[in-house]
C-alpha cells in the first residue's frame, strides 16, 4: 500500500491557483475500479483546544510519554478534566489529503459512501485485500451493491499532511475538513469524481465519534450515517485507549515513519493490535500480520480530542446503524451484550435469511448510541457475532457489509 507512494508522477507543470491534484494509480478489483488522488482541502474551527496548555508539545523521549500516560490515567487524575477545560483555539488551512475513490465497475453509482478510519487504522482499512478475495472489502461490498467509495488518509495519517499533532491534529479540525469534502462532493469539484447528491457517512471508532459531532454543525453533510467499532460507553478501563500503549511512532516502528515528530504515535506491536482489535480465532494470521504491517499513525492530539465530539448535542434526523463486534474492546470492555438498559433501541435482525435468533433483540450497549442521536427516525444497531473492534479484518466482515447495504436499501435513502 504504500509503495502506492514510489508510483506517484507528478504532475509536470502545476498551475498554482488550482489544488493539488495528482492522480497516481487505478486499480481493477472483482466489483470495483479504484484511483487514487491527493486534493488540498480548506476548513477552519474555533473549537480545537490548546492541548499543549495542558501535555505540553511533543514528548522528548517514549519514556516521558509513558510517565504522562500514567499521569492521565492515575488515581485522582485532573489531566481529563483540563484538557475538557482547556482554552478553544482557532485553525484554519488548506491541507493535502491522499484519497482512494472506488466505484462500480458496470453502471452509475447509486450513492456515495464518504469514509472515515479509526485510531491505528489510515484509508486502506476500507478496501481490505486478504486472501485473494473481495469478502473483506468494504468498498467492494458497497460496488457490488452499486454505491461507490471515497475514503481517506485522514489528517496526519499515512500519506496526508502531518501538521502540529497536538494543536492542530484534533477532532474539531477534522469535522470541519469532512464537511468540506462531503461539500466539494456535492458540487462535484473534488478531483475527477464528479457529483454525487447521496452521501452516506461511514465511520470506524474515531471516524465514528467524528460524525456523532459533525451532524451537530453540519446535519445536512450526509444523508444517513453508518458507525461502526462505537457505542456511547467507551471503556476507561484495562481495555480501552490505555491499552493501544501508544508509543512515538518513529521509536516503535523507525523505518515506516523517521519523519514522524514525537507527537505521532502508534501501538507498538501486534499482540497489542489483537488485544485492541481482533476476537481470537475468528481471523486469519495473515489478516492479523497485515494489519500490523499497514496500520497507520495517530496523534496525542487525536488521542485526546476523540471524547470530545460526542459533548455536543444534535437534533439529526435522518437514519443511522451502529455495527460493533460483539467483543469490541474499546468501546464494550469486550463484551457488548453487558449492559444496564433493559431494553433494545432497535437492534436489526437478519433481513435477508429471516433468522429468528434470540440474540437479535438482546439489549447491548450499542444502544446506549441512540442518546447521541435522540432525534433520529431510524435507528438501528447490529451487533457483529464473534467479532472484535477491527470488524474489517474478520472472517465476520462480508457478513457486517451485508447488513449495512441491506440498511441502506431499507431506508430508502
Ligand atoms: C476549569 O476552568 C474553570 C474556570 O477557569 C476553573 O475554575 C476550574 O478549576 C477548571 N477545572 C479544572 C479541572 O482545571
Ligand atoms: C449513467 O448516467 C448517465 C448520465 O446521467 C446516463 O447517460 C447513462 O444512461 C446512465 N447509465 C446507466 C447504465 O444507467
Ligand atoms: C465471499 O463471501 C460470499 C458470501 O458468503 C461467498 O459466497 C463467496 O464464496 C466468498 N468469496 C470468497 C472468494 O471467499
Ligand atoms: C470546490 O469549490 C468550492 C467553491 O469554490 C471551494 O470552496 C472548495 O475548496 C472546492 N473544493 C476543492 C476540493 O477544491
Ligand atoms: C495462527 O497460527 C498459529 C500457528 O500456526 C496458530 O496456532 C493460530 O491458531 C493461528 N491463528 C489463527 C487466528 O488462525
Ligand atoms: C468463530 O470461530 C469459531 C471457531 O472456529 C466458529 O465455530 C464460529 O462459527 C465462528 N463464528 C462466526 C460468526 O463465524
Ligand atoms: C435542536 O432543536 C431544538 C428545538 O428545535 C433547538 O432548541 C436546539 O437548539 C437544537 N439543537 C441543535 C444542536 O441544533
Ligand atoms: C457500560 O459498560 C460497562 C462495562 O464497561 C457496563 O458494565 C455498563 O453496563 C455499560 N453501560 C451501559 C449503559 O450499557
Ligand atoms: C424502534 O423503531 C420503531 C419504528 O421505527 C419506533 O416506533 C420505536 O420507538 C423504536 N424503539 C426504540 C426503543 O427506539
Ligand atoms: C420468514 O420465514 C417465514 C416462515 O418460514 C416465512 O413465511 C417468511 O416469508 C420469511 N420471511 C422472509 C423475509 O424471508
Amino acid at each position: 500500500m504504500l509503495n502506492q507512494l514510489t508510483l506517484l508522477t507528478l504532475l509536470g507543470s502545476m498551475v498554482y491557483a488550482l489544488p493539488s491534484i495528482q492522480e497516481i494509480k487505478r486499480d481493477s478489483g472483482t466489483y470495483a475500479n479504484c484511483r487514487t488522488f491527493y486534493s488540498d482541502i480548506y476548513a477552519e474551527t474555533t473549537q480545537n483546544s490548546d492541548l499543549k496548555s495542558v501535555i505540553g508539545g511533543p514528548p522528548p523521549n517514549q519514556q516521558v510519554l509513558v510517565e504522562s500516560s500514567i499521569q492521565q490515567f492515575a488515581a485522582g487524575s485532573m489531566v481529563m478534566n483540563q484538557i475538557m477545560n482547556a482554552t478553544k483555539i482557532q485553525v484554519s488551512g488548506s491541507y493535502s489529503l491522499w484519497f482512494e475513490y472506488c466505484e462500480p465497475k458496470s453502471g452509475n453509482s447509486t450513492g456515495l459512501f464518504q469514509t472515515h478510519h479509526g485510531l491505528v487504522g489510515n484509508a486502506g482499512y476500507w478496501n481490505v485485500q486478504l486472501d485473494n478475495s473481495p469478502n473483506n472489502s468494504f468498498a467492494e461490498s458497497a460496488a457490488q451493491a452499486g454505491w461507490s467509495t471515497l475514503s481517506y488518509d485522514r489528517l496526519g495519517v499515512g500519506r496526508s499532511a502531518k501538521p502540529d499533532g497536538t494543536n492542530i491534529v484534533q477532532i474539531p479540525f477534522e469535522i470541519a475538513q469532512s464537511v468540506s469534502i462531503a461539500k466539494s462532493i456535492r458540487s462535484g469539484n473534488l478531483s475527477d469524481i464528479g457529483k454525487f447528491d447521496k452521501i452516506i457517512g461511514v465511520g470506524h471508532s474515531y471516524g465514528s465519534n467524528l460524525l456523532a459531532g459533525l451532524v451537530s454543525i453540519s446535519p445536512s453533510s450526509f444523508d444517513a450515517l453508518i458507525l461502526t467499532g462505537f457505542t456511547n460507553n467507551a471503556t476507561q478501563g484495562p481495555l480501552g485507549l490505555f491499552s493501544f500503549q501508544s508509543t512515538i511512532a518513529n521509536v516503535a516502528y523507525p523505518s515506516r515513519f523517521s519523519t514522524d515528530l514525537n507527537d505521532y504515535v502508534i501501538t507498538p506491536n501486534m499482540y497489542v493490535d489483537q488485544t485492541g482489535f481482533f476476537h481470537y480465532p475468528n481471523y486469519t494470521n495473515t489478516s492479523l500480520s497485515t494489519f500490523t504491517n499497514t496500520k497507520g499513525e495517530y496523534t496525542l492530539g487525536q488521542q485526546n480530542s476523540i471524547s470530545a465530539a460526542l459533548q455536543l448535542k444534535n437534533n439529526y434526523t435522518s437514519p443511522v446503524f451502529v455495527v460493533t463486534g460483539e467483543f469490541d474492546a474499546p468501546y464494550c470492555a469486550a463484551n457488548c451484550y453487558i449492559t444496564s438498559l433493559t431494553s433494545s433501541s432497535n437492534s436489526t435482525g437478519n433481513s435477508n435469511s429471516n433468522s429468528t435468533s434470540s440474540s437479535m433483540n438482546k439489549p447491548s450497549q450499542l444502544d446506549t448510541a441512540k442518546e447521541v442521536f435522540p432525534s433520529s427516525t431510524n435507528f438501528q444497531t447490529y451487533v457483529v457475532p464473534d467479532t472484535a473492534h477491527g470488524i474489517n479484518y474478520h472472517t465476520t466482515a462480508y457478513d457486517a457489509y451485508s447488513k449495512i447495504i441491506q440498511f441502506v436499501k431499507n431506508a430508502n435513502i
